[in-house]
């Protein structure tokens, strides 16, 4: 075989095997083309043996030659099992997998939350129930939201109540949540139900009940005819929901510049029934509500007529909410990631899951 013979018989090799693999749909009989064409006895792989036929100085190219041809032919082989494996899988796909929208969804077993998200969470459920809605604000706020439009200007001695992160451009870390108040009244004027639960922050030195960051949940209630008992039968209700329990109330006057008149509802310590201990520093009461009614100035500030509306207001204590419900003592355990200290789903109560 000279090598223009060769190099035909390669060429119908090659066009026999393209022909014979369009035909072949079984995987099994594609592979057989590896022993028939491949192998050392099969058509293309027994010309090897004849290389030692060609002068010497022919051989290299021969083999060169032939090789390179066994090269394509394997290319072919391999291209057609991919096609028929794919052909495969779109049809398993097609038969086993026909989507069927009326089952049911899979149900991820639940991960463990925060003692603070749990209450936020209830907390939220009770007030949406009211037709309150929930709404955040900005954790760094403009001096004016968190003072100024709350009707405590520059030189108020009320500045000192509260110690103020400030921020090198001007801002503050909000020191509470009440900026939201002026926030909501701005962008929904009255009537208006928010609550707002956020993070807020304290120049503060932190101990067993002190902490520089801590959670609030801020309401805010305004409509034509609001008044103080209202105040106290939402509290009431809030605070015996959240504990599953029947909670006492204490309410006394307290003083804060957004609102007149001011009112502190205690609640009696969860940690020790009221008999007095370290959490409740032995007076058995825990304040958890600061409230009020809307100071007239704030109303204003926030574009709503005091003359027409009014409302109540309050600042929960969320973190010491948190801490009550689930018996923490020591309020730093909530800012320091301990995964011990997360609530598991079983202890978020039903309504919680639903
Ligand atoms: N913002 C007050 C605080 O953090 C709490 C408060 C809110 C009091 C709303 C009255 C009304 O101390």
């Amino acid at each position: 075989m000279d090598l223009d013979q060769l190099n035909q018989t390669i060429a119908k090799i090659e066009a026999d095997v393209a022909a014979s693999l369009t035909d072949l749909t079984a995987v099994d009989a594609v592979r057989g083309l590896d022993t028939s064409v491949l192998g050392k006895k099969g058509t293309l792989g027994s010309l090897i043996s004849g290389i030692k036929d060609y002068p010497p100085d022919q051989r290299g190219q021969v083999g060169q030659t032939i090789n390179a041809a066994k090269g394509r032919v394997k290319e072919l082989i391999n291209q057609r099992l991919a096609g028929l494996q794919s052909a495969a899988d779109a049809a398993e796909a097609s038969s086993a997998g026909a989507y069927d929208p009326t089952l049911p969804g899979l149900r991820l077993p639940m991960g463990s939350v925060h003692p603070v998200t749990a209450v936020q969470w209830e907390i939220e459920r009770i007030f949406e129930r009211l037709g309150f809605t929930v709404e955040s604000g900005p954790e760094m706020e403009t001096e004016y939201n968190n003072f100024e439009a709350l009707n405590i200007p520059a030189t108020h001695p009320a500045r000192d109540m509260q110690d103020t992160f400030w921020v090198k451009n001007g801002m503050v870390l909000r020191t509470h949540t009440s900026p939201v108040q002026h926030r909501s009244m701005k962008k929904f004027g009255a009537p208006l139900r928010v609550i707002v639960p956020g993070r807020c922050f304290r120049y503060e030195t932190i101990d067993a009940s002190h902490e520089n960051t801590f959670h609030q949940v801020e309401g805010l209630m305004i409509d034509r005819d609001i008044s103080i008992p209202n105040l106290i039968a939402m509290s009431q209700t809030l605070l015996t929901e959240v504990m599953q329990r029947e909670v006492k109330l204490r309410v006394r006057p307290g003083f804060f510049p957004f609102v007149e008149p001011g009112l502190e509802i205690d609640m009696n310590c969860q940690i020790c029934d009221g008999k007095g201990c370290p959490t409740c520093k032995k007076s058995g009461w825990i304040e958890i509500l600061p409230c009020g009614m809307v100071h007239p100035n704030v109303l204003t500030a926030g574009g709503i007529d005091p003359e027409e509306y009014t409302g109540f207001a309050f600042g929960l204590g969320l973190t010491r909410l948190a801490m009550m419900k689930f018996g923490i003592r020591d309020i730093r355990v909530l800012n320091a990631g301990d995964l011990r200290a997360l609530v598991p789903p079983e202890r978020l109560g039903g309504p919680i899951l639903s």
